[in-house]
């Protein structure tokens, strides 16, 4: 196999859930200054999902508008990534590869290392099409982030997924094949099998996300990676988007430059806009930073940008990807504008309701509430087999 073959993107959509809370409405009901949650933490809104909405509607949503340009011929593979799994054994990508009519002769598998997923999704794509670049790979990083209600990790809540095609010759971005990664046994933020909440140390999981950062780039340096200045732009993992600024900061702190804080901006900057109005979305947020950079950015073509995916317990990956000329002409700017347009303001009281709900686990017949106004939805749980439909 040539060594110089570009794979990379060729596609990216996403979507997310159809509510919305505002941090405004938290802050006036929890006694929190808003400059908090604005300016402290860089957060605006959350997204959550609808009653018949979670991570297999949002992942068909996201990956329907790919098949619709590309076709599904050539993709034999579908990996869904995620840390907000519906089931202990089935894959939820097979749900979406049912709901979007894919081909059986296609393989489906779930993956899970925390919020690293998406990207671990995405470099063993890379690797089933370096062995066959006939074939396609379609990527799916979807989740929904749920704290204890009155906890600090609430205002960082949110819910999205990513759809992303990966193949030779991309449309949109070429992934560099020197990554630097980092892995830590620690115990920052999990998520026991019992609970649908995560349980986090809030502290000490942004020094875990710095650590692993600057473990994941001195490995990155030391495998030959492009050197601090050849970058054009930072994508980090975005918990919450000001984690964007500390960990370039400690970034440039990690490379003996100057901590310049309009130096930051300009580098991280562009990255926040999708992550700032949806929160956190685990295995999809790095990559919402991607759209949001490659959506509102001026011509970056052959431009580096370095990537940083950071996942709880701890894995941290950093590669390089590179616009290809005329990637400009492939964007979904406009569809991703309006997925976070459209999303119905839920009040304080609506909100709470909804976090405490849960299906029954009795085993009986419990249809959803028809809520979404998306294409797919989750029909309900019955005879505990989870049921989806188009709307
Ligand atoms: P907290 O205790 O609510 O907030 O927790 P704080 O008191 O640390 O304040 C946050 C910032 O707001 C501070 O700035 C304050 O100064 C500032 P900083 O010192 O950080 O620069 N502030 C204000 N600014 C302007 N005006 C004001 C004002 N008041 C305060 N009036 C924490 C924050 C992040 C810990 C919490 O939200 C939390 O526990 N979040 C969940 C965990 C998390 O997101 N960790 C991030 C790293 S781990 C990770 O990324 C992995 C993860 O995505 C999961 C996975 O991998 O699966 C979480």
């Amino acid at each position: 196999m040539p060594r110089d073959l570009a794979v990379g993107i060729h596609d990216l959509s996403f979507a997310t859930g159809q509510l919305v809370l505002t941090h405004e409405t938290l802050a006036a009901r929890n006694g929190t200054e808003l400059g908090k949650y604005h300016v402290g933490i860089g957060q605006r809104s959350m997204s959550v999902p609808a009653a018949d909405e979670d991570i297999v509607t949002m992942g068909a949503v996201a990956a329907a508008p790919i098949l619709a340009r590309h076709g599904a011929d050539r993709i034999r593979t579908v990996v869904f990534a995620t840390e907000s799994s519906v089931d202990q054994a089935k894959a939820a990508g097979i749900h979406v590869h049912s709901l979007l009519s894919m081909p059986s002769a296609t393989r489906v598998v779930e993956l899970k290392q925390a919020c690293y997923g998406g990207t671990a999704a995405l470099q063993f794509a890379i690797g089933l099409v370096h062995r066959d670049p006939s074939q396609q790979v379609l990527v799916i990083a979807s989740d929904v982030s749920k704290y204890e209600l009155d906890q600090p990790g609430e205002a960082t809540q949110g819910a999205a997924a990513v759809a992303m095609l990966i193949s030779a010759d991309p449309a949109l971005v070429r992934i560099e094949e020197t990554s630097g990664v980092f892995t830590a046994d620690i115990m920052d933020f999990w998520r026991p099998n019992y609970l649908t909440t995560a349980l986090v140390d809030g502290k000490e999981s942004v020094s875990a996300y710095l650590q692993a950062m600057d473990g994941a780039w001195k490995d990155y340096t030391e495998q030959g990676g492009r050197a601090f200045d050849e970058f054009a732009a930072f994508c980090y993992h975005q918990p919450f988007t000001k984690m964007a600024h500390k960990a370039h900061r400690a970034l440039l702190e990690s490379c003996g430059r100057e901590v310049d804080e309009a130096e930051v901006v300009r580098a991280v900057g562009q990255t926040t806009a999708y992550n700032e109005e949806i929160g956190n979305s685990y295995t999809a947020s790095v990559y919402l930073g991607l759209a949001a950079l490659l959506d509102n950015a001026d011509d970056l073509t052959g431009q580096a940008i370095g990537l940083l995916s950071y996942g709880s317990g701890s894995v941290a990956e950093f590669f390089a990807g590179v616009p290809v000329p005329g990637y400009r002409a492939h964007l979904r700017s406009e569809q991703h504008r309006e997925a976070i347009a459209r999303r119905r303001d839920i009040g304080y009281a609506d909100y709470r309701e909804r976090h405490q709900q849960a299906f029954p686990v009795d085993g009986g017949d419990h249809p959803a509430p028809r809520e979404t106004t998306g294409p797919y939805r989750l029909a309900g749980l019955f005879g505990h087999k989870r049921v989806y439909e188009p709307r």
